[in-house]
């Protein structure tokens, strides 16, 4: 059963240190088969802060443990104005990834990255039809029974942003998106840029988006909050069941909260408790 921990938002330059460390120790404690970072490693893609992630990942590797990640829109220069447009993510190749759509198959899961950050829009994500012909692509020959995760920076979804439920936006062409991911049957949908950790069902938030769960991550390390102390998750993943553990920081130590368990049904993924509700019943 593949162990992921879920990362997002580490903003390296506005982060904090002692929860970095924090964040490490428990990367080691959970023994993961894979670490994802949904994007904004850094605060203000500059090279200091590149270096300090790339510190970071040679970090977690040294420590045995597998990473893939994919660009947010703090990765893309904002001031320089030059570098925003001619090379928005010279750095980020260097430094992070050469790839921006890192694909990682593992037994029983597969997980694909897509970068969604943009040089025009500052900071809202795309996704182009290159893109979503690449997911078709890949997920299309994935061996029937495996989890199908698909990672972006922006979640594909308008999400809250706020405790008032104000909305963020959702990724530009949401619709081709979610005809691919509905058609390919991916599973999972991870992604983070709001700062807010929080799990849906695909279908409660847009119709014909089909069964996926969407995993949230909040920033894992950044000082900057949105009403939410730092987080990430962990998910175990398996044929018919995900579990989805979410780590919040305490102030000295993260957290762990009562892992929330998700079944396949045929309507998708619904929470557990639900899922049996149905099962029983009458039809
Ligand atoms: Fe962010
Ligand atoms: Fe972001």
């Amino acid at each position: 059963m593949p162990r992921f921990v879920h990362l997002s938002d580490l903003h390296f330059g506005a982060h904090d240190d002692r929860i970095v460390s924090a964040v490490e120790q428990e990367i080691t404690k959970a023994a993961p088969d894979l670490v994802i970072v949904s994007g904004d490693f850094t605060q203000r893609a500059k090279t200091e802060q590149f270096q300090e992630a790339c510190r970071f990942l040679e970090r977690v590797r040294e420590a045995g443990h597998e990473v893939i990640g994919v660009p947010g829109n703090h990765d893309v220069p904002l001031y320089d104005v030059l570098r925003r447009f001619m090379s928005p993510l010279t750095r980020y190749r260097r430094y992070i990834d050469e790839t921006l759509c890192p694909y990682h198959q593992l037994e029983g899961a597969a997980v694909l990255g897509i970068n969604t950050a943009r040089s025009l829009t500052v900071k809202d994500g795309r996704i182009n039809r290159e893109q979503i012909d690449f997911i078709r692509e890949t997920f299309s020959r994935v061996p029937e029974g495996t989890v199908r995760v698909l990672v972006t920076h922006h979640p594909l979804f308008a999400l809250p942003v706020s405790d008032g439920g104000e909305l963020g936006e959702a990724i530009g062409r949401q619709e081709l998106a979610l005809d691919a991911v509905n058609e390919l049957g991916v599973d999972l949908l991870l992604a983070g840029h709001n700062h807010r950790a929080s799990t849906h069902h695909a279908r409660d938030l847009v119709t014909r988006a089909g069964g996926a769960l969407v995993v949230q991550a909040g920033t894992a390390t950044s000082v900057r909050l949105r009403e939410e102390e730092q987080s990430f998750n962990i998910l175990d993943v398996e044929k018919e069941v995900v579990s989805v553990s979410l780590m919040k920081w305490a102030g000295e130590a993260f957290e762990a909260a009562v892992p929330t368990q998700f079944r396949k049904t045929e309507e998708g993924w619904r929470q557990s408790s639900q899922a049996q509700a149905d099962a029983a019943a009458p039809a």
